[in-house]
């Protein structure tokens, strides 16, 4: 028996992240399979693109001053097992060593070692090195080495390049540059030999593979970047794509914020020609929007947009606002005097309540859109008006994504629908740049992203403050009952039991097997709970062929051939 001791502290999930159980979860497939559904009656198709991408990606799409980008991303380096830097800063503070010469033809450097088999072999290698050099190095008594500033110019000499030629593979070179530097005079030429192998190697491996990844903050960037790199553009037509998938930031958990939440989102670009521009887009987006959210049944959602202008508009904004900001800076809250030096367009949508008269006096974007931004904005609001899309122009709208051009908006519910403060159900714009900001071609694009999360909460609360009135959450909609739970009279009776299962399931009914030890009265409360029948298998129907069915519906119990049992299940299986 083991003897180890039960962990006092069981794990649980990490902060802000959760698990959806049944089931709830039966409500998150309903409302992905009815956004599904609206998806294709607008001529959407699925786009899934990874979970992590590249740091860049977000640095220069989201931007490097937003909250998003400055604080909230989980960030890592991939492929580096201890932090070269750190160790680097070790050697120079610790070991004042002297440079030595390179370039000797007699150092048999072999680079034709297999890279390690993965990251134990990896930290093993980094630690040895690491003792391998403390001892090697403790043993020296070099007057100066060079200090970080030094060391930079130090490589610009390419004082190395002798050591280069003889090592050159490549890829390495760098590597061995840095290695050079720091090795030591050694004891004897195999040590240095030896050491300088292990450094290279880690070194060399380091450099190949570190990249610095970031889990996916949001999706519209990942969906630009497949975008660009599948070359889509060349279809020529207008991309119009969906996602639904997990998102994460680092922010502070609280009711309908998470750190890992997920997005039902869409995005619709492809170059000028395909129509990408036309207001007429962000009105149908919009509209969309407008059908399923009545689809789902979220009641008394709002539309709230605004237009945040070309980026040369958005450029003249932020001029006015920090000139009206500077002087009335000093009596706003640490957060928005913080955003009015860095990024004062994040100053308006601040709930700070004592900033709000001030925020209220600052100058309105609409004054500073050109013709274009304006004629376009008032396009899509005709459009809106044309399809009776009720909507609300919220001139402090500019959300917190540095990619918006143009159309931007939000759609929130009233106070009580479960959301707490974060009464934003969704959000999204336009974003007319973004894919040259990442390289690519020529792209507007609109979309928008549904807290998913918040939609369910929305659900759950609505449905909860307004019991009967609420079909869409009434729970046998969401968690069907199964046609048939079978009961099995003793233990005797369960292999047939199972058989009658697996000939019900694969006849497409949905079956439950309870256990032949269960007494009569514990298989019909378990029955009554989850399915609609209860078929009951004792040694006479097994014995004559039949089964004894009870409809809890009707409380109506008959005798019948197993030929018709799964008929009977089914013609009163299917709701109305
Ligand atoms: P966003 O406003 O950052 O926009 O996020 C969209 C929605 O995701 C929010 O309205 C909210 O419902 C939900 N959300 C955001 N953060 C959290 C969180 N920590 N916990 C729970 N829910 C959250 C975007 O992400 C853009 N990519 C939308 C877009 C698509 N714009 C154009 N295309």
């Amino acid at each position: 028996m083991s003897t180890q001791a039960k962990p006092s502290n069981p794990l649980k999930a990490v902060r802000g992240t959760r698990d959806l159980l049944p089931p709830e979860t039966a409500l998150w497939n309903r409302v992905e399979s009815v956004a599904r559904n609206v998806f294709s009656r607008y001529g959407f198709g699925e786009i899934r693109t990874p979970i992590f991408e590249d740091t860049q990606l977000f640095a220069r799409g989201v931007g490097e001053e937003t909250d998003i980008v400055s604080k909230e991303m989980y960030t890592w380096s991939d492929g580096e097992r201890f932090d070269k830097e750190a160790l680097l800063d070790w050697w120079v503070r610790n070991h004042p060593l002297k440079p030595i010469g390179y370039g000797r033809e007699d150092a048999p450097f072999d680079l034709s070692l297999d890279p390690p088999d993965g990251p134990r072999q990896l930290v093993a290698f980094a630690s040895h090195l690491t003792s391998q050099m403390m001892a090697s190095y403790a043993a020296i008594n070099a007057p100066t080495f060079p200090r970080r500033e030094d060391l930079d110019e130090y490589l610009d000499k390419g004082d190395s390049t002798d050591l280069g030629e003889v090592l050159d593979r490549g890829r390495y070179v760098k590597a061995i540059k840095r290695l050079v530097i720091a090795s030591p005079v050694p004891a004897k030429p195999e040590e240095w030999v030896d050491d300088g192998f292990v450094i290279e190697y880690v070194f060399g491996n380091f450099n190949k593979s570190s990249q610095s990844l970031t889990l996916r903050p949001e999706n519209t960037a990942g969906v630009v970047r497949a975008y660009i790199e599948h070359k889509l553009d060349a279809r020529g037509d207008l991309q119009k794509l969906f996602y639904i998938g997990p998102q994460f930031r680092r922010e502070r958990p609280q009711r309908g914020r998470y750190r890992q939440f997920w997005q039902i989102g869409v995005e619709v670009l492809g170059p000028v020609s395909s129509g990408s521009e036309s207001p007429l887009r962000d009105a149908e987006v919009l509209e969309m929007l407008a059908t399923l959210l009545d689809e789902l049944g979220v009641r008394g959602w709002r539309l709230e947009l605004n237009s945040v202008g070309s980026s040369d508009d958005r450029k003249r904004y932020n001029v006015a606002l920090c000139e009206a900001l500077a002087p009335v800076k000093d009596r706003l809250c640490e957060d928005n005097q913080r955003r009015a030096e860095t990024n004062p367009l994040r100053v308006l949508d601040s709930k700070e309540p004592n900033d709000q008269d001030i925020i209220n006096a600052l100058p309105k974007i609409a004054d500073f859109l050109d013709a274009d931004s304006t004629a376009h904005f008032q396009a899509v609001l005709a459009a809106l008006d044309a399809c009776g899309v009720p909507y609300t122009v919220n001139p402090r709208l500019v959300r917190g994504l540095d990619y918006y051009t143009r159309t931007t908006f939000e759609f929130t519910v009233p106070d009580g629908s479960g959301l707490g403060t974060q009464n934003a159900l969704l959000g999204g714009g336009r974003y007319d740049g973004l894919s040259e900001m990442l390289g690519g071609p020529k792209a507007p694009g609109i979309g928008f992203a549904i807290g998913e999360d918040r939609l369910i909460l929305t659900l759950q609360a609505q449905a909860e403050a307004n019991k009967p009135g609420a079909p869409h959450l009434d729970s046998e909609m969401w968690v069907p009952k199964l046609d048939a739970y079978i009961a099995p009279m003793g233990v005797e009776r369960n292999p047939a039991a199972l058989a009658l299962a697996r000939e019900l399931r694969r006849a497409g009914l949905s079956v439950e097997v309870g256990d032949g030890t269960f007494r009569l009265k514990k298989s019909f409360e378990a029955a009554d709970k989850s399915a609609r029948h209860i078929v009951i298998l004792g040694e006479d129907e097994l014995a004559s062929n039949t089964a004894t069915v009870k409809t809890f519906a009707t409380g109506e119990q008959v005798r019948v051939e197993r030929s018709e049992l799964a008929k009977l299940l089914r013609s009163e299986s299917t709701p109305d």
